[in-house]
């Protein structure tokens, strides 16, 4: 048998693994690790939607094979959804597919209209399926900086920075991805940014495929919008949402495109070959998520907010200074000063072996992701605030015993 499979081999050692072992290997020596690590909401999915779930399950027929692209009330519930929430109109039937979870539908979106060597432009840092979704597709990859908001005005060079990839790449690009709230730098859009952004893709004949995966968690009274609400948006747009951080329903795996009939019916077509859609009862109860009350997401929205509060006050009191994420459930970290040298690995390595605290490095969301670390809101406030305890700990000690501390440097791998 051949050494290594062509689709295997464009898939680089996966960088969450190195810290992931060592979470492991702590906890299996006993230690109370905290952690902030993966984006895996905590808190139970509301009573009610698991009570449909529930009746549903007991009803005859639910057992057989689902509608691929989303039973109807499902897909009318989501375009519901955009009417109350963006003003914007959706035909369920042409354009919206229900998926296995938005990172699924992603993942066969890119499938669906790439084609070998096709070159997408991907925002540099960002949530991986973003990128290896086309890469397992055949495609090749150009990052974008995103700049974390560290420059000026981030949003304009990143539009910038798609206007000279398309300029300088052959063949000439065929999408861009976009993603607001940002997994992981929770920074956020504004309409406007989306008009140009629109504005600029058809300019460049490039097809926008936009990720909301964040778009109910916001703070401060400001929800993220929608590309779609932008005029014209519609011609060469998909955008996804996912239900997993909305409702607390990770494990449920449920999400949709919407957008372009196009392009939904690219995914939609593939999707028929690969499976018969969600089962039916996770489908149903999906369904009286969207149309049922909405109070639940407003207390899961604000229990991030506390959390979000917690972390940047106790971490702040330590000794680590974090910026306050607008939205989103991460906080994206500046590695301290004294231990920026050794790169977000190692310092995520070292958080776990003396500080009992799990976070997600910076360099796993992309090259120019290096120099942060994500941390997760998905512990409660007390264990925020243990965390933090053991972080001023950590860097009160190390300041002492740098020498001791701080590991040779490894040459950073992807
Ligand atoms: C930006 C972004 N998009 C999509 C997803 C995937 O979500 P889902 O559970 O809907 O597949 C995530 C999950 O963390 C995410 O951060």
């Amino acid at each position: 048998m051949i050494e290594e499979f062509h689709r295997v081999k464009r898939l680089p050692p996966y960088v969450f693994a190195e810290v992931n072992r060592l979470k492991a290997a702590a906890r299996a020596r006993g230690a109370d690790i905290i952690d902030l690590g993966m984006g895996n909401p905590d808190m139970p999915t509301p009573q009610h939607i698991v009570d449909k779930l529930v009746e549903t399950v007991s009803k005859p027929r639910t057992n057989r094979y689902s509608a691929s692209k989303g039973i109807p009330g499902l897909r009318k519930a989501q375009a519901a959804y955009y009417a109350r929430r963006f003003g914007v109109k959706l035909n369920p039937d042409t354009q919206v597919v229900a998926t296995l979870g938005s990172k699924e539908g992603f993942a066969n979106m890119a499938q669906a209209i790439t084609a070998p060597g096709d070159v997408i432009l991907v925002p540099s840092p960002t949530y991986p399926i973003h990128e290896f979704g086309f890469i397992i597709s055949g495609a090749a990859i150009r990052h974008i900086p995103t700049v974390g908001g560290t420059a000026k005005d981030p949003h304009a060079e990143f539009l910038r920075g798609v206007e000279r990839a398309v300029k300088h790449s052959i063949p000439k690009p065929l999408a861009v991805v976009l993603s607001y709230p940002s997994n992981p730098t929770a920074s956020t859009a504004d309409l406007s940014f989306y008009t140009e952004a629109v504005q600029l893709a058809k300019k460049l004949d490039l097809i926008i495929l936009s990720d909301i995966a964040y778009a109910e968690i916001y703070y401060d009274n400001n929800p993220p919008p929608s590309i779609l609400q932008v005029p014209g948006a519609m011609d060469i747009t998909v955008e996804f949402t996912s239900l997993s951080k909305t409702y607390a329903m990770p494990g449920w795996r449920m999400g949709f495109a919407v957008g372009n009939e196009r392009l939904i019916a690219a995914l939609a077509r593939v999707k028929s070959y690969l499976d018969y859609g969600a089962f039916t009862p996770v489908q149903v109860a999906a369904s009286a998520a969207l149309n049922g009350p909405q109070d639940c997401v407003d207390e899961i929205r604000k229990i991030y907010k506390t959390r979000r509060d917690c972390l940047v006050e106790s971490f702040g009191r330590a000794g680590w200074d974090i910026p306050a994420p607008p939205a989103s459930m991460f906080a994206w970290a500046p590695i301290p000063e004294a231990f920026r040298e050794i790169g977000s690995v190692e310092f995520a390595k070292l958080l776990i072996d003396k500080a009992d605290v799990a976070v997600s490095p910076g360099l796993g969301f992309g090259e120019y992701g290096e120099g942060y670390v994500r941390i997760a809101l998905v512990e409660n406030e007390h264990r925020i605030r243990q965390a933090a305890r053991n972080i001023k700990k950590f860097l009160a000690r190390s300041q002492e015993t740098m020498h001791n501390v701080i590991p040779i440097p490894q040459k950073a791998s992807r």
